[in-house]
């Protein structure tokens, strides 16, 4: 099929080169023209596991074309996916006014049949407003939503291996022509109305992030008590209702989705009269949890952070990305910096101007009183943490993942702090 995407980011490209190499011919536009040029040339402008092979693959059978003019690139398109930015409002909600643009732009030039297919996060009630908006324009054009699911640091995986894939629509030929394009995938299919496909997006991040909150909040319990959090999270794991996914303890949540995506939901369910305490509460209790790293750091040091060097291993939200939107490791830098240290940081793809970075993270801890590990990189497991013990001022390494092995990091004459591993 003739496809086009609008908004080449970390969505767009991925759905991009997974719709290519499915067999579709996709036609990507984004506003950047600079980022456009650099797919031209045949160069990424993200960081994500296996996206560049995936790309390359495409290339090679022709299947992509790159446009920095939305209309140009929805000529000749039968589904046209929007994977644009909704970010937060200053009060929460989701701002969707890139959406409504964009759809006003193209509608107009868009052949009879077409469907605009919402992949972007969107408020619910936004499927509906766009087929108004759509039937004022160009009304021979449909309109479906199909929230997308991807984790970054795995989104060619989760492309490939789908889970599930939703598809709302009013009309149900209209969400099986869009589920079409995915034919070849081992996912379920849920086909459903466009309210409950943008409900079904909320809800899955909503629970995601209070889930996290939730054995983070067992962590700390851990930690006062005395028990080992690994075996308490695998003790509940094993319980098929619970699973064993989503309990690692960590600097909290943030990224591109779950903090905006909770705040909107917390919002929108405001605007119809319910207060989602839950999820109010995950996002104050993940706020919390932050604040408390930065005062267990300063307790760490002997009580003030105020003209120490702090090494801060990752920046990026995650492992697996250079995605650093509202990181954990950033929100927790700013605490640091706010009670005067100094903060020096290395990270394997990712970089921030907020903190000093560095390339190696041993330089990161040259002259550092701790070494704070924020983020799950593989590549930290290999540092050497002698070479580590004989560059810093001090001796504690604060390890927010649980990654480092402690025996290891002791035998190098470092002071190692967990979250929930009073063996360690
Ligand atoms: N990143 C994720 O992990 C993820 C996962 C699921 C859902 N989502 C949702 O998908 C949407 C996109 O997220 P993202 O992370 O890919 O965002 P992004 O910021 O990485 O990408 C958005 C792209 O759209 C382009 N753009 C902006 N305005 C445009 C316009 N008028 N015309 C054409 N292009 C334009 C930008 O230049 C950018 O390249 C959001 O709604 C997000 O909530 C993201």
């Amino acid at each position: 099929m003739e496809v086009a995407v609008i908004g080449g980011g970390y969505v767009g490209l991925v759905q991009t080169a997974g719709l290519a190499h499915l067999g579709h011919r996709v036609r990507l536009a984004d506003v950047d023209p600079a980022r456009i040029a650099r797919l031209e040339a045949g160069e990424l402008p993200i960081f994500e596991p296996g996206l560049s092979e995936l790309f390359e693959r495409a290339r090679q059978r022709k299947l992509l074309s790159f446009f920095d003019d939305n209309r140009e690139a929805v000529k000749g398109a039968e589904v046209v996916f929007l994977t644009l930015p909704t970010p937060s409002n200053g009060d929460g909600s989701a701002d969707t006014s890139v959406i409504f643009s964009v759809v006003e732009e193209i509608a107009p030039v868009l052949e009879p049949n077409t469907v605009v297919v919402t992949k972007s996060t969107v408020p619910v009630g936004t499927g509906r407003a766009l087929e108004e908006l759509v039937a004022r324009i160009n009304p021979r054009v449909h309109v479906a939503s199909n929230p997308e699911f991807l984790s970054e640091g795995n989104a060619v995986d989760d492309f490939l291996r789908a889970e599930r894939i939703v598809v709302g629509a009013s009309d149900r030929t209209v969400a099986e022509r869009v589920a079409s394009l995915y034919e070849g995938l081992p996912a379920r299919l849920v086909l459903t109305d466009p309210t409950s496909a943008e409900l079904i997006k909320y809800g899955a991040n909503a629970y995601l992030a209070t889930r996290i909150t939730f054995f983070n909040s067992l962590a700390e319990l851990a930690d006062r008590f005395g028990a080992d959090i690994a075996d308490v999270t695998a003790g509940i794991g094993l319980d098929r209702r619970i699973g064993p996914h989503f309990m690692r303890p960590g600097p909290g949540w943030g990224g591109s989705c779950f903090p905006k995506d909770t705040r909107a939901l917390a919002h929108m369910a405001r605007q119809v009269g319910y207060r989602f305490g839950l999820v109010e509460e995950a996002i104050e209790s993940n706020r919390r949890h932050q604040e408390l790293i930065v005062e267990r750091c300063r307790e760490l040091v002997g009580g003030s952070l105020d003209g120490l060097t702090v090494g801060l291993w990752g920046v990026a939200f995650k492992a697996g990305t250079d995605d650093t939107r509202e990181s954990p490791a950033l929100v927790i830098a700013q605490g640091l910096i706010a009670q005067g240290a100094r903060v020096r940081a290395a990270d394997p793809e990712a970089t921030s101007d907020l903190v000093e970075m560095t390339p190696d993270p041993v330089a990161a801890a040259e002259g550092a009183a701790m070494v704070v590990v924020a983020t799950e990189w593989p590549e930290f497991l290999r540092v050497d943490m002698g070479q580590v013990a004989r560059v810093m001022a001090g001796d504690v390494v604060f390890d927010l993942r649980n990654l480092l092995d402690p025996e290891a990091v002791r035998k190098a004459g470092l002071r190692y702090v967990g979250r929930g591993r009073p063996s360690a």
